[in-house]
């Protein structure tokens, strides 16, 4: 087997991921506005920069007959970005069926029953296709290519077909499930073959990783073996190539929330916040996409249940819930908006007052400067996912308080729990045990409060966005690529 490539690591990757890092917006003139897409993997990947042009393929997040809209100019240092179009068809099988009405479910423990149709899975093959030939496209001779996430599982086989000049890196965002779940997937086996056409293949956390382990013993071509290297958690060969496999827990850039809540605006609109809250003694906050998998009933059915107990008052408490619209089309959405909006209503019914609702629910996507003058503002962030791959929610509240103020309520189910020991972990399953934590995290003492968040910030600054792309790259670009 002869190298075909020398390694490099200066090379910047073409990054491949369902979405681009903008959306396009109809003005219903036919025109079209773009903003941010939503989601943690836009956030991270935005915040990562880069040390050169990076290209970046990707979907512009409306359905198009044809040819995708034409996206923006690339900024001076921004990506340059490669539409892949997605026709309203392919949305319905694609993105809504496959990726989010069947893997979405399935990967965090089935939380909502996952949805199994053949033409879904066509739907998600022609689109993986496309993707691939779009990253072949973009690729330069030797390059390297890094796939993301649950929409393009099947992308680095296709790709090594197309290009195996390529090193191919790919980084799941989301848990990946063990076995027992996995089988319910028709397609299991074309998923991990898929899978082990890239290099490198990432997860979130150990749990993830051990996951897809059981899951090939099981159900694919036989189990791992060990790792190439102490930064891996396992290696095996594919096809007369080496894959290995890693754990690469995704981050933020803490100086970018840093930054932003400390500016005298954001302090100034982070106190105007708490007036407007009424002066609560306590203010609980929880920022979520409005997603089954976030738990958000969860933290307001425990918060209900500190008011009926009397243990937290109206007018001490208040809380804030940022739910950002997300897959607004699909049932189970629209039925967990319901349930949410049905809950806040019910405290706000029982326990609020005219002018002075217990929690302030808005149904909206902030810009960052808004959303740190909220981390700044709040005693509590409240996280509480069923599963969840990181929640990078949580690691902005904590880079937001320079004043080593707040408390983090977090859910053991999210992958940050591995990472941020100091939070007040709960079981979001588990209302009483959320309300014991909120309890918990509202009277804990300044130095106590001081402690914690000076020990996670001291995490998140060794361990920023940063370093996770650097050590994903590093170890994608430490082996030749080889060829059998
Ligand atoms: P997910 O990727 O499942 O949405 P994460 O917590 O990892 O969950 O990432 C969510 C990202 O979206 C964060 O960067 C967060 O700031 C952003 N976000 C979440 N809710 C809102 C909101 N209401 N407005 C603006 N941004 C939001
Ligand atoms: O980070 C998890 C994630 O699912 C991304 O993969 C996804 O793009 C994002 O959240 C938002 O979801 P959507 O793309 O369906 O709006």
């Amino acid at each position: 087997m002869e190298p075909i490539v020398e390694p490099s690591d200066t090379a910047e990757p073409v990054i491949v991921a369902n979405r681009l890092p903008v959306t396009a917006v109809g003005t219903g003139d036919g025109t079209v506005r773009w903003k941010r897409s939503p989601g943690g993997l836009v956030s991270a990947l935005s915040s990562r920069g880069g040390s050169g042009r990076t290209t970046w393929v990707g979907w512009a997040g409306t359905p198009s007959q044809g040819a995708a809209p034409a996206p923006p100019a690339p900024d001076r240092d921004g990506p340059t970005l490669v539409p892949v179009p997605i026709s309203a068809d392919e949305y319905a099988t694609y993105y809504e069926g496959l990726s989010n009405g069947a893997l979405w479910p399935l990967y965090h423990d089935a939380v909502v029953p996952p949805v199994v149709d053949a033409a879904h899975w066509d739907g998600y093959t022609r689109v993986n296709e496309r993707f691939a030939r779009a990253a072949a496209d973009a690729a330069p001779p030797g390059g390297t290519v890094w796939v993301h996430d649950y929409h393009l599982q099947l992308v680095p086989g296709m790709l090594r077909r197309l290009r195996p000049d390529t090193r191919i890196g790919f980084f799941l965002h989301i848990p990946f499930p063990g076995k027992d779940l996995m089988r319910r997937l028709p397609w299991a086996g074309a998923i991990l073959d898929g899978l082990l056409g890239a290099d490198l293949i990432g997860f979130q956390t150990a749990e993830h990783a051990d996951g897809f382990a059981s899951c090939l013993a099981e159900l694919g071509t036989g189990p791992p073996g060990p790792p190439r290297s102490a930064a891996l958690r396992y290696g095996l060969r594919r096809d007369g190539r080496d894959v290995d496999v890693g754990v690469f827990p995704i981050s933020i850039d803490p100086a970018e929330y840093d930054g932003l809540a400390s500016r005298p605006r954001t302090r100034a609109r982070a106190r105007e916040i708490r007036e407007r809250t009424g002066r609560p003694h306590h203010l609980l906050l929880g920022v979520d996409r409005l997603d089954y998998t976030k738990g958000i009933e969860a933290r307001l059915e425990a918060l209900r249940r500190l008011l009926e107990q009397g243990r937290l008052r109206p007018g001490e408490v208040a809380m804030v819930q940022v739910a950002t619209p997300t897959r607004s089309g699909m049932r189970e959405y629209a039925r967990t908006r319901r349930r949410v909006e049905e809950a806040v209503s019910r405290i706000n019914g029982e326990y609020g007052s005219v002018g002075a609702p217990v929690v302030h629910y808005l149904y909206d996507t902030l810009d960052r400067e808004r959303l740190a003058s909220l981390y700044r503002a709040a005693d509590v962030l409240v996280a509480t996912p069923y599963r969840d791959g990181m929640n990078l929610v949580c690691k902005e509240y904590v880079a937001s308080r320079g004043d080593l103020g707040g408390a983090l309520v977090l859910s053991r189910f999210a992958g940050a729990a591995a990472e941020l020991a100091e939070a007040h972990l709960v079981n979001p399953f588990d209302p009483a045990d959320i309300a014991q934590a909120l309890v918990r995290a509202v009277e804990q003492s300044p130095e106590e409060s001081a402690r914690r968040m000076a020990a996670m910030r001291a995490h998140l600054a060794e361990n920023d966005v940063h370093a996770w792309a650097h050590l994903f790259l590093s170890a994608l670009t430490a082996a030749p690529v080889t060829t059998p």
